[in-house]
Parts: structure tokens; C-alpha cells; sequence
């Protein structure tokens, strides 16, 4: 096994989901700290300890590059463990970059100068850590001028979402967007910036209207990891068949994961 993917529950099934649909032959380890999500509301230090030690943990299954499909650890720690944690020979990469890329209409490993770009208005839905961190504000400024981000921090919506609760996650999901809209009453481009939300794309688009081009966040990472892949060959290793772990309840994580993604998923204990 080589390639993992790790969220802090059943958020990065999203991308797991699109990263299996580009690369069927690429078996994945998916790591779910179900136990302990949701991050989004824990402080830097907190999300730093939990995510290295689910990588770790992901090393000992034979990963030699990991994706934090999770907005919260890409936002809160990847760069803390890219500078002075990552082992050599090993890969940790982030969901926010992708995710800019298209917005910015930047091409990978694109390194000039930020410039004007057509989109000028942003929503940005994350979680609270995410939209306090400011990391997408901070990654957005080295490729782009004259954005203006709004970013609605979307308590609860994660919660209700682990919870199977998907009545709850819209109400939520609505209330989120009318908040988002009495501050920026015409976004051009609404980004779903935590893996979770996906899971509830069709709500936002329906609460933002036909005119917001909303990026999410799935098929972004799969292209870009598609391309990282072909480049690295060497990165997808040798394991034949993808693993689900879970530090939560796998029986629960099991049906819920089956559920969103209408396919037969079984969980094991990490
Ligand atoms: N799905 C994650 C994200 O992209 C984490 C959400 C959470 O645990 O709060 O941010």
C-alpha cells in the first residue's frame, strides 16, 4: 500500500471516492480518526498532534505519501510537519492548493507572481479552524491580487453530517449561506472548503443560487494527484487491494461510509 488518504471522519471518503474513480488500479489506505473529529473546532496544536499521529500510523501500512483530505489539518498543521516532521523519502500533501489552482486558473507548480485573476468575489465555507487560521486567504495572496475572500466559519455542519444527521446538516447548511450572503450579497464563486461538504453539495448550490460557480474540492485533488502520480511513479508502491481504518466504532463508520458513498465500504480498527 502507498497512497493514503486521512480526514478526521468521513469527510475525505469525498476525495477517496474521486481519487478511486481516476486511478482504479491505485489501492488507497483511507484513515478515518472518527474517534476524534471533528477538528474544526480544536485549537493548531491539538489538530497538529492528532493528524501526525494518524500518519504515522499510516506509515506503519505502508504509505509513502499521504493526503490530509482534510481542510482542517491542511489549514492547521501541514505546513508544521512539512517543515520539521515529514521523514525523508516520505510525502505529505495538502487539499488547499488544488483548490486554488482552479480558482486562480493556475497551472500546477505555476511559480510567477500573483496577478489579476477573473474571479474577484469568494465565499469561502470552512470550518471554524480553517477560517481562523486564514490559510486559504494566506495560500490564495501568493497567486492571486484583488480577491475578496468572505469566509463563513460552518459550526455544526460536520457534526450533523458524522451523526447521520442530514436534516440537521441542511438547516445548518442554510442557515450558513444566508449568514455568508448578508455579508457578501453577490459571491461570483463559493468554495466548499472542508471535505465534509460535498456530502451536502446540492444544498449550497441550491442556497447560493445558479449564478455562484461553487468549487468543491474532490475532483480538483484527484486530477492534481493523477498528475503528482505520473510524474512519482514510484509513490503508488505495491499493495493490490484499498484498507478503510477507523479509530472510531468500524461497524457504525461502516454503514455511515456505505451510506454516503452507495457502495459497500468496511471499516477496521486502526
Ligand atoms: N473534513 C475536514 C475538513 O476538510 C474536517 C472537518 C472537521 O473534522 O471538523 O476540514
Amino acid at each position: 500500500m502507498a497512497v493514503g488518504i486521512f480526514d478526521s471522519g468521513l469527510g475525505g471518503l469525498t476525495v477517496l471516492d474521486a481519487v478511486s474513480r481516476r486511478l482504479p488500479e491505485v489501492p488507497f489506505v483511507y484513515f478515518g480518526d472518527n474517534a476524534h473529529t471533528p477538528y474544526g473546532v480544536r485549537n493548531a496544536e491539538d489538530v497538529y498532534g492528532l493528524t501526525t499521529h494518524a500518519v504515522e500510523r499510516m506509515w506503519d501500512e505502508g504509505c509513502d505519501m499521504v493526503i490530509l483530505a482534510c481542510n482542517t489539518a491542511s489549514a492547521a498543521a501541514l505546513r508544521r510537519m512539512q517543515e520539521s516532521w515529514v521523514p525523508s523519502g516520505k510525502r505529505v500533501l495538502g487539499v488547499f492548493v488544488p483548490l486554488i489552482e482552479a480558482l486562480t486558473e493556475r497551472q500546477w507548480g505555476d511559480n510567477s507572481p500573483p496577478r489579476e485573476v477573473e474571479v474577484k468575489n469568494v465565499a469561502l465555507f470552512a470550518t471554524p479552524a480553517t477560517v481562523s487560521s486564514r490559510a486559504f486567504q494566506r495560500e490564495l495572496a501568493f497567486r492571486a491580487i484583488g480577491v475578496d475572500v468572505e469566509a463563513q466559519a460552518c459550526g455544526g455542519v460536520v457534526d450533523a453530517i458524522e451523526d447521520g444527521d442530514l436534516i440537521l446538516a441542511e438547516a445548518l447548511v442554510r442557515s450558513h449561506v444566508d449568514a455568508l450572503k448578508r455579508k457578501m450579497p453577490m459571491p461570483q464563486a463559493a468554495v466548499l472548503g472542508c471535505t465534509h461538504y460535498p456530502l451536502m453539495e446540492d444544498i449550497f448550490r441550491d442556497a447560493l443560487g445558479p449564478q455562484v460557480k461553487v468549487y468543491s474540492q474532490a475532483n480538483l485533488v484527484a486530477e492534481s494527484l493523477a498528475d503528482y502520480l505520473q510524474r512519482h511513479p514510484g509513490m503508488i508502491g505495491e499493495g493490490q487491494k484499498s484498507v478503510f481504518l477507523t479509530t472510531g466504532d468500524p461497524a457504525r463508520v461502516s454503514q455511515r461510509a456505505t451510506q454516503f458513498l452507495r457502495r459497500k465500504i468496511e471499516f477496521t480498527a486502526a
